[in-house]
């Protein structure tokens, strides 16, 4: 039986969009109160779920302890308080939108899961506007 387990996540983080090769006029029309120079904050919302086989051993898709483990050290504790533009390695040349934010979160959660398990991330910048990613 294929099941899928999920588990919610929460980091603040600030952020600026900004094209660098852009003037700020364009920079302003483009990315509005997101482009703001002096960065602003948002509180992400995460959903990750994982589906697989049930493990008829344990009972388990995966050990959820173990979930909370990856997003703790791979992504709470690399985006939590912190400026994604800044203190992030992945957007020194990336834009910070929740597009490629939720890229990166993917990527760096699939690194870590047994190769055969699916994983979808679900991230919120606000309560209304989410974006989603299953690679
Ligand atoms: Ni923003």
């Amino acid at each position: 039986m294929i099941v899928t387990v999920s588990r919610k996540a929460h980091f603040n983080a600030a952020h600026r969009l900004y094209r660098k090769d852009w003037t700020d006029t364009k920079n302003k029309s483009v990315f509005g109160k997101c482009s703001n120079p002096n960065y602003h904050g948002h509180n992400y919302e995460l959903i990750v779920s994982v589906t697989g086989e049930i493990d008829p051993q344990t009972g388990f898709v995966m050990d959820i302890k173990e979930l909370k483990k990856i997003i703790k050290i791979y992504i709470e504790n690399d985006f939590d308080h912190k400026n994604l533009n800044k203190d992030v390695k992945e957007f020194k040349e990336l834009i910070p939108t929740s597009e490629n934010i939720v890229v990166v979160i993917y990527n760096r959660i699939k690194n870590h899961l047994k190769k055969n398990l699916e994983l979808e991330v679900i991230l919120f910048e606000t309560p209304r506007n989410f974006v989603k990613y299953s690679g």
